[in-house]
């Protein structure tokens, strides 16, 4: 057997030991892989140099490394193929048939595709179109409805619950109170744990709009009764009520970056409390360094299930995690629907108890 092997959409550390552990699990097995460049690219604009054949010799040493060995995108769907056109403009194409029929000339058996919603909704596309698939989820915000966990956000909850705990003494120090913007697109999971786990005041989720007034009550309310200096952890993608997610950029292909409600969380707190505020944004430090133990292991398994399911025939699936046991659910499942906290969460029981405002 031949398996190809991609990673498409942001990075998350712990994509490299799924790449290592598919490629020894495959060689094991006797199979050959090779490693497509950057996405799809490695079969469209760059065909056939963006291809490399994977050894173990290519993967040894790497599960540690955060980032991939292989490059990402996260606008380069080969349905929507940023090209420039022959009178030098710039346009969207469909490359998709010849991503297909590149497919074919490398006489692979199958692809196993490493991303999150995005890409593997790419892929459950390529799948119609006959390219065999197997997906790994990836995504660092823990957001993928199919699977319990993802490898990359224990990293991301480790780097961002140290970040927070650095910020007490300097709070302290300045009798500040300190907002933390930490990523969480449409699932506020990094922030809640990150949040618990290094002591914050108030934690702003995706899932529940903000009431500024609240926020505020709770911050009196300490600066009063308790400390007078105070932490607040806010995901990107949360909003205050009535109003809209923080958009920092908008490019082609590509969706809407978000950022900057820290900063406005801690502006409106300042005017409303007159306490003196700064605000940070941990942004991609999340993403990067080295994946935790948790991670590489989470990875490593994922990526051995998916020689498993490959070797098996089981095409058109998705590695899901269901613990202890990795299973399979057919791609167009896996991102039917979104893995956000639910309002019944422990969690979200916990934080209240220990007196944290969620914001209403
Ligand atoms: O999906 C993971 C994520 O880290 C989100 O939390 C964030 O909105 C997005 O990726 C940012 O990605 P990039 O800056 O690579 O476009």
């Amino acid at each position: 057997m031949h398996l190809l092997i991609n990673t498409g959409g942001g990075d998350a550390p712990g994509l490299n030991a799924v790449i290592r552990a598919v490629t020894l699990s495959a060689i094991r097995r006797g199979f050959q892989v090779t490693g497509i460049r950057r996405g799809y690219a490695g079969l469209l604009a760059d065909y056939p140099e963006g291809l490399i054949p994977l050894t173990r010799d290519s993967v040894r040493g790497i599960a540690e490394r955060g980032g991939t060995i292989l490059g990402t995108v996260n606008k380069g769907s080969p349905f929507e193929y940023p090209t420039v056109l022959a009178n030098g403009e710039s346009a969207l194409v469909d490359r998709s048939d010849t991503l297909v029929a590149n497919f074919r000339k490398t006489s692979a058996d199958g692809l196993i595709a490493l991303g999150g919603d995005g890409s593997l909704r790419i892929a459950a596309r390529l799948l119609e179109k006959g390219v065999p698939i197997i997906g790994v989820p990836k995504t660092i915000d823990n957001d993928l409805g199919a699977t319990e966990s993802s490898f990359g956000f224990d990293t991301a909850m480790s780097f961002a619950t140290d970040a927070i705990g650095r910020l007490h003494s300097t709070a302290e120090a300045h009798s500040r109170v300190m907002v933390v913007e930490v990523m969480g697109r449409h699932a506020g999971w990094i922030a809640l744990f990150s949040g618990i786990a290094g002591g914050a005041n108030a934690i702003l989720l995706p899932e529940q709009d903000f009431d500024l007034d609240a926020v505020c009550a709770s911050i009196r309310h300490r600066y009063e009764t308790q400390r007078p200096f105070a932490i607040v952890v806010v995901a990107e993608g949360a909003k205050p009520l009535g109003g809209a997610q923080w958009i920092s950029k908008r490019e082609v292909a590509k969706e809407a970056t978000l950022g900057g409600i820290g900063a406005h969380v801690a502006d409106e707190i300042a005017k409303r409390t007159g306490y003196e505020t700064r605000s940070l944004v941990l942004g991609h430090l999340q993403r990067g360094g080295s994946p935790t133990a948790a991670d590489r292991v989470l990875a490593m398994r994922y990526g051995a299930a998916a020689v498993r399911l490959a070797a098996e025939g089981a095409w058109g699936s998705m590695v899901s995690y269901a613990p202890p046991h990795m299973n399979a659910v057919p791609i167009a499942d896996a991102v039917a629907k979104l893995r956000s906290v639910p309002p019944d969460h422990d969690a979200l029981t916990t934080a209240r108890d220990l007196g944290i405002c969620l914001g209403v």
